[in-house]
């Protein structure tokens, strides 16, 4: 459950520095009125993003987890014309609603959206040459985490990012007796980075409006 003070930071902060465009809100609004369940990033979240593709010049950015498109949307506004995004999404029905946010955002020229288990799409997009990949956001099911992590890191360039999200879990991180079943690959995915002499990485964890979690990022090493 998110504290109530967490709650109002969150939206104070994104009163002022992520506030929403009626593109945004519809997509939330559409996504919402087609029951997709509200686990999209946090408005802050988005920003991030944002501002981490914007911060090295991506032109070329992978997502694991599309659902309605919000965070498509956050990352895609970061690309300069000319760019790509290709956004994985298992789910049909969610991926009609993103296609149409995507769409209302004026960003059809720029996302690439691939429907189907991520695992699977994988090979196509090794088939196509597609990447190297400036920043991965990993944000579909929590368990393949690792997978998409490696996928990606063999597809990224130096100086390139890779960012996990919801790695925390409640603080179930640090339990290695969780029960929740997303933890061990969580867990995988930190012990992964901490032996892999190609990136450097940290955790963050964060409160806000979606309770307490935290992202990793990683930054693919010279
Ligand atoms: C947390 S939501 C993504 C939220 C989105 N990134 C945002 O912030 O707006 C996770 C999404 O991953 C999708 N998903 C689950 N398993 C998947 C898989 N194996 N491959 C691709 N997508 C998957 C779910 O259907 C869901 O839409």
């Amino acid at each position: 459950m998110a504290d109530a003070t967490w709650t109002a930071v969150d939206e104070y902060v994104a009163g002022l520095l992520a506030p929403h465009d009626e593109v945004l809100e519809a997509a939330l609004r559409d996504s919402e009125d087609a029951g997709l369940p509200a686990i999209q990033v946090s408005p802050a979240q988005g920003k991030l993003l944002y501002l981490l593709a914007k911060s090295i010049g991506a032109e070329q950015i992978l997502e694991f987890g599309t659902l309605g498109g919000y965070s498509t949307i956050w990352l895609g506004r970061a690309l300069p014309a000319g760019g790509r995004l290709i956004t994985l999404e298992a789910e049909p029905c969610n991926a009609e609603v993103a296609a149409r946010n995507i769409a209302r955002a004026g960003l059809v020229d720029l996302v690439d959206l691939r429907v189907g288990p991520a695992l699977d799409r994988l090979p196509q997009l090794e088939a196509e040459g597609a990447g190297p990949f400036d920043l991965t956001f990993i944000d579909a099911d929590k368990i393949h985490t690792p997978d998409y992590f490696a996928w990606a890191l063999d597809h990224s360039r130096p100086g390139s990012l890779i960012v996990s999200d919801n790695v925390v879990r409640f603080g179930r991180l640090a339990d290695p007796d969780s029960d929740d079943p997303s933890i061990p690959a969580q867990r995988r995915l930190h012990e992964m980075l901490a032996a892999e002499p190609r990136v450097e990485a940290t955790t963050i964890q964060t409160v806000g409006a979606m309770g307490y979690d935290g992202f990793n990022i990683a930054l693919v090493r010279a």
